[in-house]
């Protein structure tokens, strides 16, 4: 399930994000990176314990906790600090396929989740770059994502990944992972969907109509029977 949520972060919130990280000290990108993924991946990353990382980071996690559909798609329990890359068409950057790593543990905090979902927020407008696409494989095929600036994928973290090579420009993105409350991908899936139909239920009928009083109890109860927290 790919889910994208758009306008997470605002474009004047990008443009102050792109105006902080240019003026960083940028490492190579394998440093966070598995066995596999390191012998496939070549681009550069925000040190991923450092000052910066952590408060543009902290201004995401601010920005999703208040986004109802990330919370009604991602049912998050953990989400990782978020990282940051770019891939620079001058250097050859892409990232070839691969899968993320099942746990992640954090050195400053001592958290450590299990990826349920893999989250690329795009920080470069379309237009300013060719290739850099992420292609995810899942069960239908393989699909290309290139969203706007401000803008967030959600995908199945255990999914085989790829970003293409940047042929020209800049592509600049934050990168995470979160565990999600809810562990089964189907069960997540449903739940989504129910929500989804609430909501829309709630805009015709409204939210105190005896209907969507008990679908509502229904979607609480699903979660009560799934969620791990
Ligand atoms: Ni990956």
């Amino acid at each position: 399930m790919l889910i994208c949520v758009a306008d997470v972060l605002s474009k004047s919130d990008v443009a102050d994000f792109r105006r902080i990280m240019d003026g960083c000290v940028w490492e190579d990108g394998r440093s966070t990176a598995g066995a596999q993924s390191a012998l496939v991946k070549s681009n550069e990353q925000l040190p991923p314990d450092g000052e910066v990382s952590r408060q543009l980071g902290n201004r995401i996690i601010s920005a999703l906790s208040a986004n109802p559909r990330f919370i009604s798609a991602a049912v998050p329990l953990h989400i990782f600090p978020p990282l940051f890359n770019r891939y620079a068409a001058a250097d050859g950057h892409r990232f070839g396929i691969h899968v993320d790593n099942a746990v992640r543990g954090d050195r400053l905090t001592g958290l450590r989740i299990r990826t349920d979902l893999s989250a690329t927020l795009f920080l470069s407008e379309p237009e300013e770059y060719d290739g850099g696409e992420l292609v995810v494989e899942d069960f239908y095929g393989s699909h290309e994502i290139k969203l706007s600036a401000g803008d967030m994928v959600l995908y199945p973290a255990s999914g085989l990944h790829m970003v293409t090579p940047v042929t020209r420009g800049m592509r600049v993105a934050s990168f995470f992972w979160l565990q999600s409350m809810v562990r089964d991908v189907h069960a997540r899936s449903l739940i989504f969907d129910l929500d989804t139909a609430i909501q829309a239920l709630v805009e015709r009928i409204g939210r105190d109509d005896p209907q969507t009083v008990k679908l509502t109890g229904v979607y609480h109860n699903l979660i009560r029977y799934c969620a791990e927290v």
